[in-house]
This record gives structure tokens, sequence and C-alpha cells, in this order.
């Protein structure tokens, strides 16, 4: 280590505090996650059910908690930058501004966490350039100063299909103990940002005008379908390094699943008004954009 990384290295350990995953959490040793057993149990995962015939252990089973990780820090780098901006909007003695600061402070703590582990897999390929081009796109920055109704939906929009991806993890007492104690402690914060956002949702839609409401319904069936299908089904550089071909069928599963994990969202989006027949329709006629070589 260099004279300035041993630097920055000792007020990472000067900042650490005691409720901090990086403080609390089992980290082995470098190497030792590498070799660990329980890679050699499946990884319960939507991939692994629709390509039975490819088992999710070993190196695919590290590929795709290493996409899980990958994808939760590119998710959460854009929430932070778009609930940034959303405290501008707010008054700083008020319980959302104080909310909002203990959410950005997990977030930040949830990617430490996710970086780490990343560090501990450093062979395991990973893309999660697919993820940041498809949230750029939704732009969170402008949506927190002129649309907080879209930040908030894009929020729940990543935050639940990752819930549920790792509440499957935490049923496995098999896999890594690491990969276990990370899923909980992630879930158990998240079920408060996903909480916190909800709430807004149902108290600020009803005072926006029929233009923002109208971007939102045209918005809202991509949105959760791409970011749901982000979370489940890794880039295609990361399926080719492990050899993986999707079929047709396979896609077409996939899709069916990215529906089934975004459905709990979708009947939330029909309470607030905001599935219109055109939504229907959008949501029906949904594809990934994801360029496979399938067979
Ligand atoms: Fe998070
Ligand atoms: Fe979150």
């Amino acid at each position: 280590m260099t004279a300035s990384l041993d630097q920055v290295a000792r007020l990472n350990r000067a900042s650490m505090d005691p409720s901090n995953p990086l403080a609390y959490l089992p980290w082995p040793s470098t190497g030792s996650l590498e070799s660990d057993p329980g890679w050699d149990v499946d990884l319960p995962t939507p991939l692994g059910a629709v390509i039975p015939e490819r088992r999710c252990r070993g190196l695919l089973a590290k590929s795709l908690a290493c996409h899980l990780m990958a994808t939760g820090i590119a998710f959460e780098r854009e929430l932070q930058a778009g609930l940034c901006d959303h405290l501008a909007r707010l008054d700083p003695g008020s319980a959302e501004y104080e909310y909002i600061h203990h959410e950005m402070i997990e977030e930040s703590r949830h990617s430490q966490m996710f970086g780490r582990f990343l560090s501990l897999l450093p062979d395991v390929p990973r893309d999660d350039g697919l993820v940041s081009a498809t949230l750029a796109a939704i732009d969170l920055s402008e949506a927190a100063r002129n649309h907080p109704e879209l930040l908030f939906l894009a929020a729940l929009a990543g935050e639940e299909p990752i819930d549920r991806l790792q509440r499957l993890l935490i049923r496995s007492n098999e896999l890594p103990e690491l990969l276990h104690q990370i899923s909980r402690t992630h879930v158990r914060e998240e079920a408060r940002h996903m909480a916190y956002a909800r709430w807004a949702l149902r108290t600020k839609l009803p005072t926006v005008g029929p233009k923002r409401r109208r971007r939102l319904e045209l918005l809202a069936p991509s949105l959760l379908l791409d970011t749901g299908w982000l979370m489940i089904v890794p880039p295609p550089a990361v399926l080719e390094a492990n050899k993986v071909v999707l079929t047709e069928h396979n896609v077409d599963l996939l899709v069916g699943l990215t529906h089934e994990i975004t459905s709990g969202l979708w009947g939330f989006c029909d309470q607030l008004g905001i599935v219109t027949r055109t939504a229907e329709r959008l949501r029906e006629q949904w594809r990934p954009k994801s360029a496979f070589h399938t067979r």
C-alpha cells in the first residue's frame, strides 16, 4: 500500500462506528470467502429456477452474488444523489429532512458493505454498466428537483426486488455466513426505506398536477420492469463469462418472473391510481433491453 493510501486506510479506521456493518459483520480474511464451502450449495435465484441444467453453484453462484452487490452499489449511488437533491426542498427542522439523512447514511454503509464483499472476490466477473446506464437515463437528481414522486417510485422499483432476492438468500442457512449476514442487515434497514417511500408517494402524489401524474403513469411500467430485470438477470457479459446461454424460452420465463417480482409494487401503483389502460398495455408489451445471445 502506498503512503497516501495507507493514510486513507487510517482515516477509515478512525471513522469506524460500531454500528457500521463493516465493524460488526464476520469479515473473512482475503482468499477464504473464495474457498468457502457454502458456494457449493445451490444459490436460490430466479436464474437457477429458469435454467435448472446450470446449477447455480461455484463460480456462477459467486457471480450472481457479486451481481447483486454491484447492482446494489450502482442503484444506491443514483438514489443517494436523488435524495441529496431532494433535501433542498425540505425544511431542515422537519422529520423528513432528518429521516432522509438516516436513509443516506444507511445507503452509504450498504455500499461500503457491498464494496467490501466485492473486494473479497476480485476475480469474479461483474459488470454494472447496464444498471448505471438504465438508472442514469431516469436522472434521479432531476426527478428529485422537479418530480419527487418519480424519485420515490424509483426507490421502490430497486428496493423491492432486491429485498425479495435477499429474503430468498436468508432462508438458505448453508450459504457463506457473510452473504447471509449481509442480506439480513440489508433487509432489516431497507424495510424502513420502503416504508418511507410508500408514505411519501401516498402523501405527495395527491398534490401533484395532471401533467406530472401522467408522466408517472407512462414511466411506471418500464421503471418497475427494467429495474426488476436488472436485479434478477445478470448482464450479458457476466452470463457469457459463466457460459450461460439463454434460450428465447428462458428469456420468456425470466420476463414472467420479472412481472411476478414486481407485481406487489404494481398493485401499490394501482392503489395510488396511476395504473391506467395505457399503463397496463405498456406493461404487457414490455421486453428487456439487454441484447442476449440466445439460441
Ligand atoms: Fe441499500
Ligand atoms: Fe434503501
